[in-house]
């Protein structure tokens, strides 16, 4: 076993923030000693005396926070990170397919993957679902630099078998078949977990999307992530292709792609219907606010999605987001959530969104009491933070009168420079 002392926030069933400002954080391994968990976390006065053997590390003048939760991001567009258009089909067409089909090459996916999984790291994400590209090979390069660095982490093939070019089109039979295959030797093997992928509806025949819900219906405990309503053209062009379908979000539902487990990305322009299937089925949504600002989107309603219930988390969606940096995308959120022109403005909470890219991202994935949190049984990563990291910090930070202003100041000037340490099942990246 072994302990950190230092201010120490978690979050509880409520999803409210616990802090101890001096606090203690023990992990050790499991009963199979497989992984590291959390053992005991709270007040260091509370605590100290039932571990008297337990070497404690002293972190004092830091933050102990759970490891972020990237619920959407897309390893093969690291190198696409400020590609610019006017806007999504365009950005697809121009940059993002020609740099995904280089991903055919496994020494290249994996050369890429090392890097991205290095940056999640140094950006203290600790777990990432994950987009690959179409290529089988895309998807082991990935699974095997996770499997190297310990990092719970899921991903997937992506499926596009139309309206695509090529060196990323696939074939519908054989994309289903490689699916099964990469589910067998992947899914559940260690921290790894397999996401179903179909890219979004208008890239996929009904066929293939069908066949992407009877996999999804065999195996009720692999992910399913996908994107929808981004953008008002996207979903003008998926309306054309699935004219039967009572809205864009309904094409999925239609396949049996609606589930928990299953993540979608954006899900800004929803409507009050599609808002109740979404909460309804147990799916989520990956709200992902430096993309939808980069490539003009719009912006998720945070009032309506309460309202109805929805379940969602925060995701860099690199590289149509323009940072890994949790603070950048977290700020993006605030921003997005203020904007009160388009839709009802609101000031989400300091830890709200620290929730909504922690614990909140967990939940979403079906991972509450696993990652993104620290409360006992919660495997060990997380991360250390220095709240003097820059000068301006230090200054405003000195400051603080609650947690939330701590926290507020760390969203606003953060970025990876606050990032003292990245713990990774119980061992320092
Ligand atoms: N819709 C379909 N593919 C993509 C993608 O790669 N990025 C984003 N942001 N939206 C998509
Ligand atoms: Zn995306």
């Amino acid at each position: 076993m072994k302990a950190y002392r230092g201010a120490l926030l978690r979050f509880d069933d409520q999803h409210q923030p616990v802090y101890d400002s001096d606090g203690l954080l023990v992990i050790g391994p499991d009963a199979q000693g497989e992984r590291q968990l959390v053992h005991a976390a709270g007040a260091y006065d509370a605590l100290a005396g039932r571990f008297p053997d337990v070497a404690v590390e002293d972190v004092r003048g830091q933050l102990i926070a759970p490891g972020f939760v990237d619920l959407h991001v897309h390893y093969p567009q690291t190198d696409v990170i400020g590609a610019p258009a006017p806007g999504l089909l365009p950005w697809l067409e121009n940059y993002t397919y020609p740099h995904e089909s280089r991903f055919a090459d496994k020494a290249y996916a994996r050369s890429v993957a090392d890097f991205f999984f290095d940056e999640l790291m140094r950006h203290g994400v600790t777990t990432a679902l994950t987009f690959a590209t179409s290529h089988p090979a895309s998807v082991d390069a990935a699974f095997e630099a996770a499997q190297a660095r310990g990092l719970r982490f899921i991903t997937g093939k992506v499926l596009q078998d139309r309206h695509s070019p090529d060196g990323v089109r696939d074939d519908t039979q054989q994309s289903l078949a490689d699916t099964e295959a990469l589910i067998r030797r992947w899914h559940g093997v260690g921290r790894l977990g397999y996401a179903i992928t179909p890219r979004f509806a208008p890239t996929s025949t009904e066929a293939q999307l069908r066949g992407a819900g009877e996999i999804a219906a065999r195996h009720p405990d692999v992910w399913i992530q996908s994107h929808v309503a981004e953008n008002r053209d996207e979903i003008r062009w998926a309306m054309e292709l699935f004219p039967g379908a009572r809205s864009y979000l309904g094409v999925y539902d239609d396949v049996g792609l609606l589930r928990e487990r299953a993540i979608y990305a954006h899900c800004i322009h929803l409507d009050g219907e599609d808002r109740q299937l979404m909460a309804r089925s147990g799916a989520a949504a990956a709200v992902s606010p430096t993309s939808n600002l980069f490539l003009g989107s719009g912006f998720f309603d945070y009032v309506q999605a309460d309202d109805h219930g929805m379940r969602y988390g925060l995701a860099s969606d690199v590289g149509g987001g323009t940072s890994f940096s949790p603070f950048h995308t977290m700020l993006a959120a605030y921003y997005v959530g203020r904007e009160g022109q388009t839709k009802t403005g609101l000031s989400l909470t300091p830890s709200r969104l620290w929730w909504q890219h922690t614990a909140g991202a967990a939940r979403a994935l079906g991972l509450e009491g696993v990652i993104g949190n620290l409360q006992p049984g919660c495997e060990a990563d997380f991360v250390v933070l220095d709240p003097q990291a820059t000068p301006l910090l230090a200054r405003k930070t000195a400051q603080a009168d609650s947690l939330d202003e701590l926290l507020f100041a760390l969203i606003v000037l953060g970025d990876d420079r606050v990032v003292r340490r990245c713990v990774v099942d119980g061992r320092t990246a």
